[in-house]
């Protein structure tokens, strides 16, 4: 449904996303997991049309972003990092005024915004000021105008942030209630986040794609699990059982061939004479040992700088809010001049 091949994005000297790929299958609720800085809202800028790539090409249900922004942009509903809301709209005239720009015929706004109230539990507020609205209601407002045109694809840029835990928690059951309907890609730097919401993790830092898997199988291996490459010189079955001997070895692997010998992944609990115990039974057994090689420090780097404290990280947001991205670039060029925000 989401398609991108080696999109790079810089803004002058400074490198955003660098040579990045990835896909997202129809239905999918995918997390793009990274902290501050690592290219997350700029790719998804890309995606919806907004930011034209500096290289590399993505789609949208088949349709090239930069060849056919109108087709994309039907098919997606996005909210930015701070939803395009005008504060001194009410919520109900602020969806009618969304859904005329995204070209929703007149004689289907009323039926469209009552669905997307009701979608976003959000009739309560319909005759209130945006700019009157808790931070919670806010943001569902900002689901509902991406919801408006009746789009097959959400991307969803920190939906949470800033939100206290109650609102967090609400914000989250609706994003999860979306789902079946919906292809969904979602960011955050809350690693939380993705747990509850996500079938899989595409983690991303300073620019790269680091790592894509299950929200499990990420947890597994930040939980104090330990891979480690071995590059032995002796007969697979034998190295592989007196691998496998050692107490704390949950998984021995063949991860490939080199030069006629065989690199092995061994996946273990964390625990510090692992290298020495696992060292000294090749070389008792009489087998060469030609590297040994630690793995998974790169994402364990980058958990570290993830926030998982969720309130933290709410106050966080609080205080320190993100300035609006300065926009040196020029916007991706699009027929209507009508919406100044990111209103789609
Ligand atoms: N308009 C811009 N001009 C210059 N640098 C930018 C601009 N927007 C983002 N950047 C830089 O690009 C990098 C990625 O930013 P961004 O995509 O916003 O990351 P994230 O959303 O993951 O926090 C950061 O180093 C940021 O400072
Ligand atoms: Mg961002």
């Amino acid at each position: 449904m989401i398609q991108v091949e080696g999109v790079t994005k810089r803004y002058g000297p400074k490198t955003a996303v660098s040579n990045i790929s990835f896909e997202v299958e129809r239905g999918e609720i995918v997390g793009f997991l990274g902290p501050n800085g690592a290219g997350k809202t700029t790719t998804m800028r890309i995606l919806t049309g907004f930011l034209p790539p500096t290289l590399g090409t993505a789609s949208v249900a088949g349709f090239d972003v930069g060849k056919s922004p109108i087709e994309v942009k039907r098919r997606i509903g996005y909210l930015p990092e701070s939803p395009p809301l005008y504060p001194e709209m009410e919520v109900e005239d602020y969806l009618r005024f969304v859904a005329a720009i995204k070209r929703i015929p007149k004689k289907e706004i009323p039926r469209r915004v009552d669905a997307v109230l009701e979608r976003t539990a959000t009739g309560a507020v319909r005759d209130l000021l945006v700019g009157k609205l808790s931070k919670g209601y806010r943001q569902r407002v900002g689901l509902a105008q991406a919801l408006i045109h009746g789009p097959e694809v959400l991307v969803l840029d920190e939906p949470t942030s800033g939100l206290d835990p109650k609102q967090i928690i609400e914000v989250r059951g609706l994003i999860r209630s979306l789902a079946g309907e919906h292809t969904i890609l979602l960011s955050t730097h809350i690693l939380p986040e993705v747990a509850g919401t996500c079938g899989r993790v595409i983690i991303i830092n300073e620019g790269r794609i680091e790592a894509s898997d299950t929200p499990e199988n990420l947890t597994a291996q930040l939980q104090g699990a330990n891979s480690l490459l071995l590059d032995i010189d002796g007969p697979s079955e034998a190295v592989r059982e007196r691998l496998e001997l050692d107490l704390a070895v949950r998984k021995v692997i063949e991860h490939e061939a080199r030069n006629g010998r065989t690199v092995w992944r061994v996946e273990a609990d964390k625990d510090e004479n692992l290298t020495r115990r696992l060292a000294e039974a090749v070389v008792t057994s009489g087998w060469g040992l030609y590297g040994m090689q630690s793995l998974g420090l790169s994402l364990e780097d980058i958990f570290l700088k993830l926030t998982s404290d969720e309130s933290a990280a709410a106050q966080a947001e609080e205080e320190v809010p993100e300035p609006e991205a300065a926009e040196s670039d020029p916007p991706a060029d699009e027929g209507s001049g009508s919406g100044e925000g990111e209103d789609e």
